[in-house]
């Protein structure tokens, strides 16, 4: 068994004591049925998706140093329109395909500010100059965009920069090399010089080269290799202006030599090495949202994205900007067999995204679309005397591609969607029958009704974005589902609410999720995490796997969750019976102070009383002592006695100072005045930004749902239950919270609301490896609390010597990697003394996530 690098150092410790986590300790026992095997666990289990969004592959894994490169970023795409600073991707009202023949007024800001964003002309004193964008006479026609610089008169100062800050900064490292090329064309006047350099972050020229004579009327191509001087993560690289006349710039590219795998045009080692030492099964390309582009017009086509780099046009992003398909269709593919994994790509199935404008191309008109994609299956695996095969050896690759699933559109859904996936179905295994196709079920679980349309699908792509605790309450989601005909591929899944922007707790309910998932091995046979990548400078989604910015990156504990679930991958399930012992000693689970909040609404809260075994520990007077609370945000003031909220906006919120309660009886009254919502009563309380709270008078005043705030972000816990009868405005009504040692009772005027109990968070699994005989036990301890967990061997296998525990843990679960210490939660190896027979004790530390790989005879 290979170990990966993430895996710090090898202990010994013994199987019975878990010395360096030893604390409170509770029981389970797990009774492992070696002879009875209850599936097989699918060996393409665990994949990654690539999107164009947090700037994943611009500024990210495509290791172009220069932002907007080719002045395009001011391009408005395809069919769409600018109106008072509204990107309308719409503009003729064509009908969205989803509201029954009508138009979407979906709009987005536009988000270019300025005509050559993120490139600036800085002029010494003295010196006259101008940079504008021209259209006239392009660098090509893909690209009608470039700059024009009018140097009037320059100063003798020699500091004339144009200057491009890269993405949020280039990263100069002192010896390297840096190749640069750029297009160029001027008038008579402009003889040169023209340096080009790297300008510390100081300003100081730490790189340069100088071309002394640049006087051509046609565009022309230069470059040159940059070798800083510096060490400068924060970098800016600038044309430094020689001469007066008239020069334009396009195409302005700089990329380290050092790529991954040394390709030209390549991708940003550190990054790439994360995906290839995640040994993915396969690849999903180029999205997620990004697919279906914000109208039919602009949405990514292939055969932009291949072929020379000046003639791609580059595709807008629903995310907010372009991509300069650098990291196109051809990149993609030969990422793929570089890391050794299967394609996957998704293709648009000529439907804009159903959120946006949902313009699509009608069905009499879908030919050409399914023209496109057997054209893009020809170039990936295509013999070289095929058309397109022959264009991918022209393009320096003969040899087919390791292309081998095709997913059509992404989070489409429905009968109508359905009928357009037969089409291409049919089309695509006609042609290539070996093509593995994937049908997409909207944005969650697998939706019957579009199964039961589908003609046939080899594999449904199920979308889950969940929160916190959920696939600890949700463990047998996959369970229940209904086996057919078709297989499961989780194609996005992340815990992405009420973990902050990713945590400890994030992954211990991703190991769960991911433990469901293993578990059901006959049905759901892919999955990938989603988003993959977040530059910290720009991020569009809330919880990423992979942070980075110009100089840095880490992996979150989640990356380090499926790269260890996918290295210690069973080959087969067993049953197991796994039980948490009932604690003598219980531990009250919602410990922490209280508070009052509203969410887009005006509210009164009075007479709070705090009630414990019996006695009044804590009792509101806010006219005289309204100082032992602290506004967090909002407009609080004391108003007849009672504190009132009356800013709009959402979690204003106000904190009662230094006080912490077990178990207790929260009382108090509320009285809505006007709003969106009604009243939250946040309890559980340890920190501004991490709390539970009984929301009443959610949805828009409609329901009660109990929710969980972690570093700020908001998630339910529980679900919600519709109120009888909305709140009424200018009413006092009674609230009361009986919080038990786990579970929580909401009253609203003594009436049973809503209830609830912390889940369980001991989750295991238990399966074979069949090469060797190694029992692989995966555990997920989401408590606060060491389990010590008596493990017994029923039927003919028996424990055959030391075994070793990979764990992941940490002692709070907002814990998480950082820049500053990025593997300080990763996979840690021990081994155990060496054991004989049916039974063994393992103590699985509090916040934990375990392998145990255990050796096994007959
Ligand atoms: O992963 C982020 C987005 O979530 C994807 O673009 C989309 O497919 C999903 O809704």
């Amino acid at each position: 068994m290979q170990l990966n690098n993430s895996i710090r150092s090898i202990l010994v410790v013994s199987a019975f004591v878990s010395g360096s986590f030893a604390m409170a300790q509770e029981r389970a026992s797990m009774k492992i049925f070696t002879d009875k095997v209850k599936n097989t666990v699918s060996p393409n289990l665990h994949g990654i998706f690539f999107e164009e969004i947090s700037h994943g592959g611009e500024g990210g894994l495509y290791a172009e140093m220069i932002q907007n490169r080719g002045f395009e970023e001011s391009r408005i795409p395809p069919g769409a329109v600018v109106e008072n600073g509204m990107l309308n991707a719409n503009p003729n009202q064509k009908p969205h395909y989803n509201l029954n023949g009508r138009a979407s007024n979906w709009r987005m800001p536009w988000p270019v500010k300025t005509a050559m964003p993120y490139w600036k002309m800085s002029a010494s004193e003295g010196s006259k100059i101008e940079a504008t964008l021209s259209t006239n006479d392009p660098l090509t026609n893909a690209t009608p965009q470039s700059a024009i610089i009018k140097v009037e008169h320059l100063s003798t100062s020699g500091k004339d920069y144009f200057i491009n800050e890269g993405f949020w900064g280039i990263d100069a490292k002192k010896g390297e090399s840096y190749v640069l090329s750029f297009y160029t064309k001027t008038n008579d006047a402009y003889k040169g010089p023209l340096t080009v350099t790297l300008l510390s972050s100081a300003g100081k020229e730490i790189a340069a080269h100088t071309f002394k004579s640049v006087n051509n009327k046609g565009w022309k191509k230069y470059s040159c290799v940059l070798t800083p001087t510096e060490t400068d993560g924060k970098s800016v690289f600038a044309f430094r202006l020689g001469s007066t006349g008239e020069i334009s710039f396009d195409f302005v590219s700089l990329f380290p030599k050092k790529t991954f795998k040394n390709r030209p045009n390549g991708l940003r080692a550190d990054l790439a090495q994360y995906l290839a030492d995640l040994k993915p099964a396969f690849v999903r390309w180029p999205g997620g949202c990004f697919v279906e582009g914000v109208n039919v017009e602009s949405a990514p086509n292939w055969k932009n994205s291949i072929g020379p780099l000046e003639n791609r046009p580059g595709t807008f992003s629903v995310w907010g900007y372009w991509s300069s398909d650098g990291f196109g269709y051809h990149e993609y593919l030969q990422f793929c067999e570089d890391i050794k994994s299967d394609a996957l790509y998704v293709f648009n199935a000529g439907v804009a995204c159903e959120f946006r404008s949902g313009t699509f191309i009608s069905d009499e008109q879908l030919q050409p679309v399914i023209d496109d994609v057997l054209d893009a299956i020809e170039y990936a695996v295509g013999p070289v005397t095929s058309k397109w095969g022959k264009v991918r050896a022209q393009n320096g690759h003969p040899k087919p591609f390791p292309l081998k699933y095709i997913e059509v559109g992404n989070e489409q859904h429905g009968p109508w969607y359905a009928k357009r996936y037969n089409r291409f179905h049919e089309a695509i295994k006609t042609k290539y029958p070996e093509i593995k196709i994937i049908s997409s079920m909207g944005i969650g679980d697998i939706n019957r009704r579009t199964l039961d349309s589908i003609k046939t699908t080899d594999v449904a792509d199920e979308h889950a974005y969940k929160s916190a605790f959920w696939s600890f309450t949700n463990y047998d989601h996959f369970d229940n589902y209904k086996r057919g005909d078709y297989e499961v591929y989780v194609g996005e899944f992340a815990t992405n609410a009420g973990v902050g922007n990713g945590n400890m707790q994030a992954a211990l309910n991703d190991a769960a999720y991911i433990l469901g998932m293993e578990n059901n091995g006959d049905l759901v046979k892919m999955s990938s995490y989603a988003p993959l990548f977040e530059n910290v400078n720009t991020r569009h989604w809330p919880v990423n796997l992979i942070k980075f910015k110009a100089d840095s990156s880490f992996a979150r504990i989640s990356y380090y969750t499926i790269q260890l679930m996918n290295e210690q991958r069973s080959d087969e399930n067993l049953s197991i019976s796994l039980n948490q012992i009932e604690s003598s000693v219980k531990k009250p689970k919602n410990k922490g102070g209280i508070g009052l909040a509203t969410w887009d609404t005006q509210t009164e809260y009075r007479n709070i009383e705090v009630i414990e075994n019996g006695k009044t520990v804590y009792q509101s007077d806010f006219a005289n002592r309204s100082n032992e609370w602290t506004s967090v945000r909002g407009s609080w003031a004391v108003k007849d006695g009672a504190m009132a909220q009356t800013a709009q906006g959402a979690q204003r919120l106000m904190l009662l100072k230094d006080k912490s309660f077990e178990t207790y009886t929260l009382k108090l009254e509320a009285r809505k005045i006007s709003g969106t919502n009604a009243f939250i009563i946040p309890f559980a309380v340890n920190g501004q930004g991490t709390m539970l709270r009984a929301h009443i008078g959610a949805l828009v005043n409609n329901s009660t749902v109990f929710e969980i705030v972690s570093e700020g972000s908001v998630a339910n816990v529980s679900p919600t239950k519709r109120l009888a009868k909305p709140i009424e405005t200018g009413k006092w009504y009674k609230i009361r919270l009986e919080v038990g040692y786990e579970k929580v009772d909401c009253y609203l005027d003594d009436v049973l609301l809503l209830s609830y109990t912390e889940p369980k968070k001991l989750i295991g699994i238990a399966g074979r490896d069949k090469k060797n005989g190694d029992l692989i036990i995966k555990m997920v301890n989401g408590n606060d609390d060491v389990i010590e967990t008596e493990i017994e061997l029923d039927g003919n296998a028996e424990v055959n010597g030391a075994y070793k525990a990979y764990t992941i843990a940490s002692n709070e679960t907002g814990a998480e990697n950082s820049f500053a210490d990025p593997k300080k939660y990763v996979p840690v190896t021990t081994v155990s003394e060496p054991i004989k027979g049916k039974k063994m004790k393992h103590s699985f530390p509090k916040y934990s996530i375990t392998v145990l790989r255990i050796p096994t005879k007959k």
